[in-house]
């Protein structure tokens, strides 16, 4: 067991005074590439990390869900019956409720959410504890969040019998974060946290939820990718995620398609004509990502990691320029590490702050990350907090 999972069981054990009954775990993930496509019904190609949330659980004789955490002294209860009420009844009308702390919404959000997935009558599902330790870095860009929701999915799924699949999951996550927790996010996140693994991607096709894993061959070749985490914290469920997200909408509705999806790099000239700039520049983004997203598919298939740096790059700069979600230190740990040797990099995950990552041979890690620190210190940053990660298995049990 690792000390994350021993931490969740541990936490049980004080929380309800024996053993857990089981525990799940799920990992944060890194997007290799295609940033801000997936709610433009998209394409995706993220892989799970190693770094992991475990749910340590339990099963309870009433009808009380119970969540902990080690990152609150506190543990938040409710009544199952109560889930409806606490979020707002039935998904499509639901918002944040200010009752429970953010943390508590994730798992508490995803019982609901997975309870009205599978239409349960909520007075017969027995109570639970759920107990959280996590190894996740939070706010580094790295889908904390989603690993939270994927091992409390996991072990529901187990423990209420509710025969879910793998897509199921992943939706059920989405649900919590865009309806319980008040994140307009995609389901990137959710599917690369439950369908990873090793040494793979997931192309995601985020209209018709389709997935391929994707061989990423980073650690038969000798590579690794290196994290850059700026510690520029960002938060989903306010300012710019949300307006990007109006952009692109505007951008479809103008453009006449129901989804950004719908252009190809040829409807661009059109959209230069019709689109005020910065709109054009926001849809110009998601429409030349889409493409760097297949093509990178094809790269990593045709040649290998070593031939997709200029796509990794050709990602960032869209993203710092049309995009406009990049911040200085992102730019920074790019540059650095490029200027260092490595083979890509760009930021990752929904931007203003959290990681970058970049593409690096296994020889030249610390010296990248030597470069990096040196940039960060003359540039007058705080030190950036840098590991590697490793494409990792999605969603499991663990005991
Ligand atoms: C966040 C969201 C995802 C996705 C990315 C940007 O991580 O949770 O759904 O939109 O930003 O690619």
């Amino acid at each position: 067991m690792t000390p994350s999972a021993q931490e969740a069981s541990a936490l049980f054990e004080r929380l309800v005074g024996s053993a857990p009954e089981r525990v799940w775990s799920a990992p944060g993930r890194a997007n290799l590439i295609g940033e801000h496509t997936d709610y433009n019904e998209g394409y995706v190609l993220p892989f799970a990390i190693e770094h992991r949330t475990y749910a340590a659980v339990g099963r309870r004789r009433d009808g009380i869900i119970r969540v902990a955490s080690t990152f609150d002294p506190n543990p938040v209860e409710v009544a199952i019956v109560e889930l409806p009420a606490l979020f707002g009844g039935d998904p499509g009308e639901a918002v944040q409720s200010g009752d429970v702390p953010e943390w508590a919404a994730y798992p508490l959000g995803v019982a609901w959410a997975a309870l009205a997935h599978v239409d349960a009558t909520h007075a017969q599902i027995p109570g639970v504890d759920i107990a959280l330790a996590s190894d996740v870095p939070i706010g580094a860009g790295l889908s904390s969040s989603a690993a939270i929701e994927g091992a409390t999915v996991g072990a529901l799924d187990d423990l209420w019998h509710l025969g879910l699949t793998p897509l199921d999951m992943s939706q059920i996550g989405r649900t919590a974060e865009n309806l319980a927790v008040g994140a307009p996010t995609g389901i990137m996140d959710q599917v690369a946290s439950i369908m990873g693994e090793t040494d793979s991607a997931t192309f995601l096709d985020c209209r018709t939820l389709e997935t391929q894993p994707v061989d990423l061959g980073f650690a038969r070749e000798g590579l690794r990718v290196l994290v850059i985490d700026t510690k520029v914290s960002h938060s989903h469920s306010t300012g710019g995620y949300r307006d990007r997200r109006e952009a692109c909408e505007r951008g479809a509705r103008e453009m006449g398609v129901k989804a950004l999806r719908d252009l190809t790099t040829g409807d661009l000239d059109r959209a230069k004509r019709i689109l005020d700039d910065v709109t054009f520049r926001r849809v110009a983004h998601v429409v030349t990502e889409n493409q760097r997203v297949l093509d990178t598919v094809d790269t990593l298939r045709a040649e290998g990691p070593r031939a997709i740096g200029g796509l990794l790059v050709a990602s960032h700069v869209s993203m710092r320029d049309d995009f406009e979600i990049s911040v200085p230190e992102l730019d920074t740990a790019v540059t650095a590490a490029l200027e260092a040797g490595a083979i890509g990099a760009r930021m990752t995950g929904g931007g203003f702050g959290g990681a970058a990552i970049a593409l690096v041979e296994a020889d030249r890690v610390a010296e990248t990350k030597r470069a990096v620190a040196q940039a960060f210190a003359d540039a007058g940053f705080a030190e950036p907090h840098q590991f590697t990660v490793a494409p990792s298995h999605g969603v499991l049990r663990d005991a």
